[in-house]
């Protein structure tokens, strides 16, 4: 029997590193899903036409914080910040928005670094053209 165990602990020792490695790539899907239920409510990544309660996303990557032009309600934290979006400030910010840029209206938290990687990825992934 204590063979057995111990061929088991060495099955989930060889098999958890095998998993953790595969769940680390960003499953720009899963960002995608998730914007869609926790996100979509305010900002819109359609090409026309801009979310209604925060700015469009679309592009979002490379372009200076607060500097959307179709959205008229940036705070003057965020404009002020001086950041521009990339993959590690945006996934900086999403860990906790007012940390980061303390008087933003940008409300949304997402806790978990593989969702956050994802949605994040997700981003990266929207171009303009
Ligand atoms: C309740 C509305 C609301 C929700 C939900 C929301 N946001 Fe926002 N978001 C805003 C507002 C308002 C701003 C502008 C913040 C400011 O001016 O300080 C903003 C700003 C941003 C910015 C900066 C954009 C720029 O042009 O500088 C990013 C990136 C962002 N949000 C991502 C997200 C993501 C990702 C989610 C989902 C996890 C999300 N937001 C959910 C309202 C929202």
């Amino acid at each position: 029997m204590s063979r057995f165990r111990h061929l088991f602990v060495v099955a989930l020792a060889t098999m958890v590193p095998a998993i953790c490695a595969a769940g680390s790539r960003p499953d720009i899907e899963n960002g995608k899903a998730t914007f869609n239920i926790t996100c979509s409510v305010c900002h819109s990544v359609q090409k026309t036409g801009g979310g209604i309660e925060g700015p469009n996303l679309i592009g979002v990557v490379g372009r200076p914080a607060g500097s959307q032009p179709d959205f008229t309600k940036y705070s003057m934290a965020l404009k002020a910040s001086k950041l521009t979006w990339s993959v590690q400030t945006l996934n900086k910010f999403l860990i906790n928005p007012g940390e980061m840029v303390p008087g933003t209206f940008m409300p949304m938290q997402i806790p978990d670094n593989k969702t956050r990687a994802d949605v994040v990825a997700f981003l990266a992934s929207l171009k303009k053209e």
